[in-house]
């Protein structure tokens, strides 16, 4: 998918205007049914504007902050193209419901409608941040549903963006829409602590003094990161369907799979891919929503072994010998379209004796929070945070990864080099075991430090089950070091699934009046994070495990 690619340019008003008087539409409105909207609206001016635009309009949906406001982008146009500000608002040809449906695809147009206005919204399926296909799904219809769902779009700039490609009325009588109930208002209570980076969906991570509190987070503190309404599930109706060999499906309500498979425990720290995203996105804009460094929290599991239940579903050895397999998970959240949230991981690290992947219904010694994929989740210790689909609702076993798009598109790391116009996303492998990571959680930036002695606390992790030997801090920006204590349960080797939580007490150097504390972990591969952002920068702001480095003040005598 081309979010950047080359569209078709053309002079907004010369085109239209004409077009306009040259329908007879007379004094009844509906006498515009003929009308033709200009295949050209949309885009202004030559080349460079045009794609700083088509930046700034994605940024702008995505409230990437001041710089890619929309105000720089109405600035910059009308810049490149004077005409720009002299568009004519009104009269507008009005439409009906009926009309707009007939402009369902790129090659009839896109035609969207919101509140009582009409829109061409073609030349922006491409630069849609979610992707062509999702915004198509609203062709020829209203965005309000959509909208409800998605509601990073609840923002007055990403109207205003609409507003650009306006091109009628929606006839009066037309105007009133069925009320929108919001697919939102089941979602669960939250714990006022959060910090909440999106809201429908939930987003939200704790703040990162609270995280080296605990070894296992709290549930109601463990970061949360939701893509779609949480669904509503009976427990009484409930049933998780496994696909076995040959389509036979294996059918299995909660009380059975807590009493036909035996329960295991595991200790497993989930981090998302985007953890620490926001510091990606200050050397150069990425897209994703602004993670902290607390989109990683740690819980006791306990549920039936995947492996346990894939074998009374009739698999075996035999499937991992015969060639590359992935187990697909479903969950039961499902977007407007009805395509489930997915994603899959390998099949040997589903069987495998040390793979420790769980079906898992409680958390923390408790029945699974909703937030946290009520009543049955996937845990895959060592792997990316996206592969442990909550709310499971189907299990199977594939020669393909599975379709869905966080596994197909999402989820994935590339180089520094590519941009939103080359991206390739079948160039790329779908993340599963993450990097080393460390980061820093007292004291926050900013923060006064006593002038004598100071005491530093953080988390250090890596993915594949590979333990963390050391921690390294250092109180200089790097020059030098002093290892941390660690605390937190020793683990088996290649299956250390969870954090270890450091600490650091050293004297503050006599005359410093402020400190740059960094840490950097190393784990038993001798891996370490790279020293700085800039060489791992991504455009999707996923992988982010540079040495991390929080900036304090000391106080004066
Ligand atoms: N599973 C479903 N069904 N739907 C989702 O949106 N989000 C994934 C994963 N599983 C998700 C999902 C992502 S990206 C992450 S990081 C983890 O769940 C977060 O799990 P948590 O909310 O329990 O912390």
């Amino acid at each position: 998918m081309l979010l950047l690619q080359p569209i078709v340019r053309g002079p907004w008003v010369l085109q239209r205007t004409p077009r306009l008087a040259a329908v007879a539409c007379g004094s009844h409105p509906r006498a515009c049914v003929g009308w033709t909207p200009p295949r050209t609206h949309g885009t202004w001016s030559a080349g460079g504007s045009s794609r700083r635009w088509k930046v700034t309009a994605v940024g702008a949906l995505l409230g990437l902050g001041a710089g890619l406001a929309y105000g720089d982008h109405r600035r910059q146009a009308e810049e490149a193209d004077p005409k720009a500000a002299a568009r004519p608002q009104a009269p507008y040809p009005v439409f009906t419901r009926q009309e707009v449906g007939r402009h369902r695809s790129p090659a009839e147009r896109v035609w969207v409608t919101y509140g009582g206005e009409v829109f061409d919204i073609t030349d922006f399926v491409e630069l849609h941040p979610g992707g062509p296909s999702k915004i198509l799904l609203a062709a020829g219809g209203a965005l309000e549903p959509f909208w409800a769902m998605y509601a990073v779009h609840s923002q007055g700039h990403v109207l205003e963006i609409l507003r650009e490609y306006k091109v009628g009325e929606l006839s009066p009588e037309e105007q009133s829409q069925p009320a929108q109930g919001d697919p939102y208002a089941g979602d669960p209570p939250r714990h006022p602590a959060l910090k909440v980076n999106s809201l429908k969906p939930f987003n939200a991570e704790p703040p990162a003094e609270l995280l080296s509190e605990n070894y296992l987070t709290p549930s109601p503190l463990f970061f949360k990161r939701n893509h779609l309404p949480v669904p509503a599930v009976d427990p009484a109706t409930y049933r998780l369907e496994v696909e076995g060999p040959g389509g036979r499906t294996l059918t299995l309500s909660l009380p059975e799979l807590k009493s036909r498979f035996p329960k295991h425990e595991v200790t497993a720290t989930l981090q998302c891919a985007g953890n620490r995203r926001s510091e990606m996105n200050s050397v150069r804009p990425v897209k994703g929503l602004e993670w902290g460094i607390a989109a990683i929290s740690t819980a006791r599991w306990g549920g039936a072994r995947l492996r346990d239940v894939l074998t009374q579903a009739g698999y075996g050895e035999a499937e991992e010998e015969a060639g590359e397999r992935h187990v697909c998970f479903e969950g039961l959240d499902k977007d407007l379209s009805g395509a489930a949230y997915g994603a899959s991981i390998p099949y040997g690290k589903a069987m495998g004796p040390g793979g420790d992947v769980l079906l898992a219904y409680e958390m923390n010694g408790e029945e699974l929070p909703r937030d946290h994929g009520y009543p049955l989740r996937v845990v895959v210790p060592g792997v990316v945070g996206a592969r442990n689909v909550k709310w499971l609702g189907r299990v199977s076993v594939s020669r393909e990864e599975s379709p869905s798009h966080w596994q197909q598109n999402d989820y994935k790391g590339f180089s520094p080099s590519v941009d939103w116009a080359t991206v390739d996303y079948t160039t790329a492998p779908a993340i599963q075991e993450l990097p080393i990571q460390s980061a820093i959680t007292d004291p926050p930036p900013g923060a006064t430090v006593p002038p004598t002695e100071i005491t530093v606390k953080g988390y250090a992790w890596s993915g594949g089950g590979r333990g963390v030997v050391r921690v390294d801090v250092s109180l200089d920006g790097g020059r030098t070091w002093h290892v941390a204590e660690m605390a937190g349960e020793e683990q088996p080797l290649g299956r250390a699934w969870a954090w270890r939580l450091w600490q650091l007490t050293a004297p503050v150097p006599p005359g410093s009046s402020a400190l740059d504390i960094v840490c950097k972990a190393v784990d038993d591969s001798y891996n370490v994070q790279p020293d700085t952002v800039e060489p791992i920068w991504n455009l999707r702001g996923v992988l982010s495990n540079a040495w991390h480095r929080v900036r304090v003040s000391v106080a004066q005598d």
